[in-house]
This record gives C-alpha cells, sequence and structure tokens, in this order.
C-alpha cells in the first residue's frame, strides 16, 4: 500500500459515513516540503458536513484517527499533516524488495493481452534517421513498461518499402549505378542514387515517366523490378539491423508496407460496399469532414494505392492476427493527423475497436536549434554517433576505473545506453538538441550517472559481502533513508503511470531522483560502519540497486556491475 492509501483509509475510518474512501483519497495532497510530513488532508470539505469551521474539523479529526501507521499527525490550521511511521514503512518495502527483486512492481493489469507496437519503421534505401531511432527506442521502453504489467507487447516494424521512389530507384540504378558499389555501402549508395535521379529529373522531366513505368512494373509482379526491389531491400535491412544490433533491440515482425499490397483490395472493397467512397478528380477519397479532417485518399487516379491504404489494411490485418487490447504507433508528431484519419476511416468502416488504437507521437531532435534533414544527402548517420558515443564513454571509464577488465562490453552498454537515456528522459512531446558531449557525461542528468550510482551500490554490497535474506525484518532507523524509501514504494505506481501516459519518461525520472537521493544517502551516512544497523542498511543499497536496475532494464538499458 502507498502513504496515500495508508492514510487515506486511517481518515476514512474516523469520519465514517461522511466520506467514502475514494473521496478522501481524492482530496489527499502531497505536501511541498518534508517539513509538512508526507501526506497532507484539507479538512475544507468537510466543513459544510460537520458545520464547523475547517481548524476545528482538523483538530477533532487528529483526534480521532487511529495513529499507529504514523510518527505523528500535525494540525496546521485547516490541514492535517500526515509524517509516516518510517521505520514501519521501510521495513515493508525493503522486505517487498528483496522478495519480488526485480519483479517488484509486476501486475497482471493487462491480462495477458497482445498489445502490437508499431515502431522504427524507417524506409528502404535511405538511412535511418533520429525520428526513427526516437521510434525505435520510445516503443521498445513502451513494450518492456506494458509487459511489466501483464501485457503481451510485439514489435513491429512497420518498413516502408513500397512505394513509387522504388522506380526512380530502379531507373537511376541501371542507368548509373554498379552492383558492388551496392554492396558495399548499401545505403549511402542507393541515398546517391536517389538524389542523382533527381537532379538529373530536374532537367530531364522523361526520367520521371521512365520511374512511373518501373514502378507500375514492379506493382504487376514483373521479375526483373521484383528482383531488384527484393534486393534494395535485403541490403537496406543488413544495415538497420547492425543499428538494431548495437541497440539490442529485436522485432517480432517486418511486415512492412510492401506487405500489404495483396490486402488493399479487400479495404477498397469494403469502403465501396459501405458506400464510403466518392470519386474527386478520378481519384478515390473517402470524406472526413464529419470528424474534421481532411479526406483521406486511398487511390490515386492512376490507380496507385496509397500509404494510409496499406496502414488500413495493417490496422485490420493486426486484429484479426492478434486480436489486440491495444495497438501501438510510435511515430513522430507530424503524422498526427495521418493516424486521426486512419481511425476516422476505421469507425466509419465500423471497426469500434478503433479506438484502442493509439498514435503515440513524440517530438524533433535538432541539431544546434535545427531539423536535421534528409534531403540532399545531409544526414546524421546514426551509426556513427552510435559508434561516437561509444567512443566519448570509453575515454572516460579509462581515466575512471583504467583496469575496468570488460572495458570494452561495458563502453558499449554506457554509450549506447546514455544516447537511448537521453531520448527518454525528456516528455516524448518536447523537441530536443542533441549535443553528444552532454548525452555521455558521467554528471548530471544522464543514463551513465543512473548506470554508475547502480555500480557503486553493487562495489559497496560486494565490499561487504553481502547476500539479502528475504524472510529477515530489515530495521532502519536513520532519517536519511527516508528519501529513497520514499522513491522505492512509489516505484509501481511510476510504472503504472508511465504506462497509462506511454510515457519512458516517467520511469527515467524515477531513475534519476532516485540516484540523487541515493548519493546523498552515501554523502552523509557511513553505509559500512560497524554497527547494529549495518545490514540493513547494506538491505537498502540492495533494494536501491535492485529497482535502478529495473529503471534502467524498461529503458532498454543495461545496469553493469561495475564501471
Ligand atoms: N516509414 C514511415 C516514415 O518513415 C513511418 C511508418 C510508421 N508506421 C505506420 N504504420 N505508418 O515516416
Amino acid at each position: 500500500m502507498n502513504n496515500k492509501e495508508i492514510v487515506a483509509k486511517a481518515i476514512f475510518q474516523a469520519v465514517q459515513d461522511d466520506l467514502t474512501l475514494e473521496q478522501v483519497a481524492q482530496l489527499l495532497e502531497n505536501p511541498k516540503s518534508a517539513e509538512h510530513g508526507d501526506v497532507a488532508f484539507p479538512a475544507f470539505s468537510l466543513a459544510k458536513i460537520y458545520r464547523k469551521a475547517p481548524q476545528q474539523i482538523a483538530a477533532d479529526l487528529a483526534e480521532k484517527i487511529d495513529g499507529k501507521d504514523f510518527e505523528k499527525i500535525e494540525v496546521v490550521g485547516p490541514y492535517l499533516n500526515f509524517f509516516m511511521n518510517k521505520a514501519m514503512i521501510t521495513e515493508a518495502v525493503i522486505g517487498q524488495i528483496a522478495k519480488d527483486k526485480g519483479h517488484y512492481g509486476d501486475s497482471n493489469i493487462g491480462g495477458q493481452g497482445n498489445v502490437p507496437i508499431d515502431m522504427s519503421s524507417p524506409n528502404i534505401a535511405k538511412p535511418i534517421s533520429m525520428g526513427h531511432l526516437r521510434s525505435t527506442v520510445i516503443g521498445n521502453s513502451l513494450a518492456y513498461i506494458l509487459e511489466k504489467i501483464g501485457y503481451q507487447p510485439i514489435r513491429i516494424n512497420h518498413l516502408g518499402d513500397w512505394g513509387t521512389q522504388f522506380g526512380k530507384l530502379i531507373v537511376a540504378y541501371k542507368k548509373w549505378g554498379s552492383e558492388e558499389a551496392v554492396k558495399n555501402e548499401p545505403i549511402a549508395e542507393l541515398l546517391r542514387l536517389y538524389v542523382d535521379f533527381h537532379e538529373k529529373a530536374e532537367t530531364e522531366p522523361e526520367l520521371e515517366e521512365e520511374a512511373r513505368a518501373w514502378f507500375k512494373k514492379l506493382e504487376e509482379g514483373n521479375q526483373e523490378a521484383t528482383e531488384l526491389w527484393q534486393w534494395f531491400r535485403t541490403e537496406s535491412l543488413k544495415e538497420f539491423d547492425k543499428i538494431y544490433a548495437m541497440l539490442e533491440i529485436s522485432f517480432d515482425s517486418y511486415n512492412g508496407e510492401a506487405f500489404y499490397n495483396d490486402k488493399m483490395a479487400e479495404v477498397v472493397t469494403m469502403l465501396e460496399e459501405k458506400h464510403l467512397l466518392t470519386q474527386n478528380d478520378g481519384a478515390e477519397i473517402v470524406d472526413l469532414s464529419a470528424y474534421d479532417l481532411n479526406p483521406a485518399l486511398i487511390k490515386k487516379s492512376d490507380g496507385a494505392t496509397l500509404y494510409i491504404t496499406r496502414d488500413l489494411a495493417a490496422a485490420i490485418y493486426r486484429k484479426r492476427t492478434y486480436d489486440f487490447a491495444q495497438s501501438l504507433y510510435a511515430v513522430g508528431n507530424e503524422q498526427s493527423n495521418h493516424f486521426k484519419q486512419l481511425k476516422a476511416v476505421l469507425k466509419e468502416l465500423g471497426f469500434d475497436w478503433a479506438d484502442d488504437m493509439h498514435h503515440i507521437p513524440f517530438g524533433l531532435i535538432t541539431q544546434g536549434g535545427k531539423k536535421l534533414s534528409t534531403r540532399k544527402g545531409k544526414i546524421v548517420l546514426l551509426e556513427k554517433v552510435l559508434n561516437e558515443a561509444v567512443e566519448l564513454a570509453n575515454k572516460q571509464i579509462m581515466e575512471k576505473n583504467p583496469d575496468l577488465p570488460n572495458r570494452e562490453e561495458v563502453a558499449k552498454q554506457v554509450g549506447i545506453g546514455a544516447v537511448i537515456f537521453h531520448d527518454l528522459k525528456n516528455d516524448r512531446l518536447n523537441n530536443f538538441d542533441f549535443v553528444l558531449d552532454e548525452v555521455v557525461r558521467f554528471e548530471g542528468e544522464t543514463g551513465p550517472y543512473v548506470q554508475y550510482t547502480h555500480a557503486r551500490s553493487m562495489s559497496i554490497l560486494r565490499k561487504a559481502d553481502f547476500t539479502i535474506d528475504e524472510n529477515k525484518a530489515y530495521q532502519l532507523n536513520d532519517k536519511d533513508s527516508w528519501e529513497v524509501v520514499k522513491l522505492l514504494q512509489k516505484f509501481p505506481e511510476v510504472v503504472l503511470q508511465a504506462a497509462e501516459r506511454y510515457e519512458p519518461s516517467v520511469i527515467a525520472k524515477h531513475a534519476i531522483q532516485l540516484a540523487q537521493a541515493f548519493n546523498k544517502y552515501y554523502a552523509h551516512v557511513k553505509i559500512l560502519a560497524e554497527d547494529e544497523q549495518k545490514e540493513a542498511r547494506l538491505a537498502l543499497v540492495f533494494a536501491m540497486a535492485t529497482i535502478l536496475k529495473e529503471d534502467l532494464r524498461l529503458l532498454g538499458l543495461h545496469a553493469p556491475n561495475e564501471m
């Protein structure tokens, strides 16, 4: 039970039928400073019922409440300030973590329901962008968070592997490309061909016509076109997989846009049967003015289907295949309108489960305050960024701990972890600037700082040769540990909040707070001093390290034992 629940129960017992337990719980506040206790109850709302001044009510109530769970209950004007029985809660929290270990905070709220998560989803033959990185790490973290509360996440990489750009690529490759160059550096070469195509097409417009013809061939299953497309796809995926391997993220499905080619006719038929399609300049659209949205363009005048048509097929396919409890899309903010349209069209088709689909938007990563762009080949290569992060981490470890046995492994976990953590620590809708040196710092609100705090606590436990005993009552009675204990006690709530808001930053913020509180504790208290509370202090260190590691795991980071 958390502190608010304990306080709510105690007040409820004292006021009996005058307020319900929920009403009491709703009224409780978190005092701004520790001087005012751990939980506060404003007595104003009882003034009407009791026809007395709130101050008097607060004083009377303080007399009536059973104080066993509290150190003291203070009356300050109309407020009741509750100071929790720290010793009792500390013992309970450490005891629970000693038993549950990393499973502390697990629940089965999701009832094992499936949750497909559309994440990463880069476009073939183009570099994977910072935006795709965000989608990848946000989706991955949400998968861990939802799994912790009893859902079954399914990580889906909805590859952008279809569209008219493949006609352009085929033309460019046939005219100016070489097999060797593509094999050497697939993405860079394919991007170069694509950029070349656009430059040349400015003066040779007939190239566009050729590209259209090749895309048509591809759609009709022409062998040469299909083989080239397949090859571009395979080579691109090889490069994407290098990045996924560095991030240690894997997918349950790589069914991308092309997978839905043979599944769109059915969607179009459904739309026709429900008389939802209207003609507009030869194109077929669904009117969405009832939703205050622009019409959804389903088919172009030349018969080509569109992004949203494939997403309609994908949504229906996912419902049929996974019978999902929720279906998530970790995709940039700029596609919000697309997902609104997607849901609206599904609603028009009578699919009420569209309400279980959630777009999880996020902001931009900028550099020097500017948007990063793929155009004209000016791109930030993600692989390079990740390698540089590892390099920087390595350098710092060399300074701090030159004899670390598995330094390279740890440098990877710290460097890559730093990039992931930086991405997840701010509310996902915020834009943020990416400055590598700041990302990989060991101080401040960074991934390495949290990892370092974990490693430091593990080293204390090693030094003391401590093992936790889950049947023991650890009694700790020092005022400095309370901030740490409160954060540990709060963890299950923090997980729920992160899941409800689809917000990994809630976990990252908890990790930072816990690390900061622990470092303060460490600075004030001699953990290894030989006195009767040494064991209990070590048990607290164990509990803290366990939850810090779990925080990191939920974000997709390792927690090395030494660094
Ligand atoms: N490939 C798209 C892009 O890079 C993202 C796809 C997102 N997922 C989806 N089901 N539409 O912008």
